[in-house]
This record gives structure tokens, C-alpha cells and sequence, in this order.
């Protein structure tokens, strides 16, 4: 493995050894008086993000400095310039610097890929346009397997902005392939028109979507996609499509309710069930500095001075 580009062209063991070597991360650290490793000592982890991130950013960031990589931040407005061009120059520029590691996110799907030709060092995609996101779906995975025992014959649903989502789409080739069921839930108009394509379930119903459910994960409603209405009204869509109380008790005991961030709270998902103890969504933040930990440190090492 050279770069970290989607979950789809991960194969499954590669997916597995990600996610053990996220849990020997987790125990690694987490005993320690000073939460770091030496491993990455005197590597250059560039973190390029065109476009606005909370999570992700501050995770592989984290992530780098734990394993003692010296970590450069780039942020980069999206709006002013053709974007092929200026990531190249911006590419070129960092080459010169010859990082180990680039960490990109932006807002065109392909610029990961675009950007493996223009630099030597592991490139990792933290986001791109509409479709991949592979660190949040390992992520999510990483927290089926702590909260659900595992990922293999569960069942998860995916709920809401699908259309949008780089979230969905990294979790649908990634869990699909650990043998979870995928069922994508949601008003047409944000269902991909190329669904049938797709290795899911499709439902427009959520109460019958629940029922057997090991997991849910509702998505945020991406506004700053739309230049069209995709629904009639909040209102509307979080009668629809809204996790609250009354949809949570449809749900079997053991069932977990996720989500990404950032939320709105209200409209995909109720403040209450967000704050409850059956959500995972602190969980999945600081298992995201795992998971960052687990690629960078294969990515840059090839899983040598384990
Ligand atoms: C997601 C993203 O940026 O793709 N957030 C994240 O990385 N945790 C989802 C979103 O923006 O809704």
C-alpha cells in the first residue's frame, strides 16, 4: 500500500491488518505517561485542507504528533483559482519540501489521486468532493468492532444526505467488504441515481429501517452541496428523516447510533439521542486519531519496526 486514496480499493485484509493495528495504536499510547511513539521521528506529515474541517485536521494532526512526525499545516481557500492548476503549483511547492506524507482535503472528487503524480511521499485522502473519506469509514468500522464486536454480518443503516456523502461512500465498499448488509435510507431526491449499482439495500422508509438495525448512522445534511431544494422544509425532512426518541426505541437494545460530524443537531438527528449513551459520536473522534495513527505508521514504515 502506498497511498490511502478510497475503501474500495482496499482488499480486506489489508482492511483487517488497518484496524488490528488500530487497537496495538490504542493500547500503545493510551498506557503511557507521554501519549507518544517515536516511530515517525524526522518524517514531514503535510496536512493540505481546501476546505473547512474540524475533526479530520485536528485528528491527523494529533495522529502525526503522536508518532513524532514533525506535521506542517496548509490550509487553502477553495473559491479563487482553477483548482487543477493552483493544486499542482501548491503540489510542486510542497514536493520541494519532500514530505513522507501529504494529508488533502478538497473540495473535487479526484484531486487525492491528481495529486499522487505531482509528489514522491504517501499520499492520504482526508476527503474529496463527494467521493471518498476512507479514515472516517475505518473510523466507523474501528467503532463497530469495539461497540458491536465486530463488523461481519451486522447490519447498518446509512441515513439521510447519501447523494453528498464521501462518508457513505467510503463505508458502503468498506463495511460491504468486512461482510457487513448496508441498507441506505433517505428521500429519493438524495439517493445517488446510480444506486442499483451499488452493493445496498435501499429504503425511503426509516421506522421499518430501524427494526433490525446493529447500527445506524445518520449524515448530515451538506447545504453547502445544494444549489437546488432537495426537500421542502427542516421541518419536514426531520419528520422524515430525523432520528429522535420515539425512532431510538425502534431500534434493538444493543443497537448504536452514529454519526460523523459535524451535526445539526434538530434536523438529522435529535439533540437528546446525540447526548445519549447509545451514540458513539465522541467514541468515533478519538478513535479517528487511532485509525490516523494506524495508516500513517503503515503507509510510511510498510509496517516495518513493528
Ligand atoms: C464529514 C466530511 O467532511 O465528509 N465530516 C467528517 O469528516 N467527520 C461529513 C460532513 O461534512 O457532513
Amino acid at each position: 500500500m502506498k497511498h490511502l486514496l478510497t475503501t474500495k480499493d482496499l482488499t480486506r485484509d489489508e482492511a483487517e491488518l488497518i484496524l488490528d493495528l488500530t487497537g496495538q495504536m490504542a493500547d500503545a499510547v493510551s498506557g503511557r505517561e507521554v501519549p507518544k511513539l517515536p516511530t515517525l521521528r524526522g518524517r514531514t506529515v503535510v496536512n493540505l485542507f481546501y476546505e473547512d474541517s474540524t475533526r479530520t485536521r485536528t485528528s491527523f494532526e494529533t495522529a502525526a504528533k503522536r508518532l513524532s512526525a514533525d506535521v506542517v499545516n496548509f490550509s487553502a481557500k477553495t473559491s479563487s483559482v482553477n483548482k487543477g492548476e493552483s493544486l499542482k503549483d501548491t503540489a510542486l511547492t510542497l514536493q520541494a519540501m519532500g514530505p513522507e506524507a501529504v494529508v488533502i482535503r478538497h473540495p473535487a472528487s479526484g484531486a487525492p489521486q491528481r495529486l499522487t503524480q505531482w509528489v514522491d511521499g504517501a499520499v492520504l485522502n482526508a476527503g474529496d468532493g463527494t467521493h471518498a473519506h476512507p479514515t472516517q469509514a475505518l473510523l466507523d468500522a474501528y467503532t463497530m468492532r469495539q461497540r458491536l464486536g465486530g463488523v461481519e454480518g451486522r447490519t447498518v443503516a446509512i441515513v439521510g444526505d447519501i447523494l453528498h456523502s464521501r462518508v457513505a461512500r467510503s463505508n458502503v465498499w468498506l463495511l460491504t467488504k468486512l461482510g457487513a448488509r448496508v441498507r441506505l435510507v433517505g428521500p429519493p431526491t438524495l439517493l445517488p441515481t446510480d444506486i442499483d449499482a451499488w452493493p445496498v439495500e435501499v429504503s425511503y422508509d426509516l421506522d421499518a429501517s430501524l427494526r433490525d438495525a446493529d447500527a445506524v448512522m445518520m449524515l448530515r445534511v451538506q447545504r453547502e452541496r445544494m444549489n437546488d431544494a432537495f426537500f421542502p422544509t427542516a421541518n419536514e425532512y426531520a419528520r422524515l428523516y430525523g432520528l429522535d426518541e420515539r425512532r431510538l426505541g425502534l431500534m434493538p437494545g444493543h443497537a448504536v447510533v452514529m454519526h460523523p460530524g459535524p451535526m445539526n443537531r434538530g434536523m438529522e438527528i435529535a439533540a437528546r439521542v446525540a447526548d445519549s449513551p447509545r451514540a458513539t459520536i465522541t467514541e468515533q473522534v478519538a478513535n479517528g486519531v487511532w485509525v490516523r495513527m494506524a495508516v500513517l505508521y503503515l503507509l510510511l514504515t510498510n509496517g516495518a519496526t513493528r
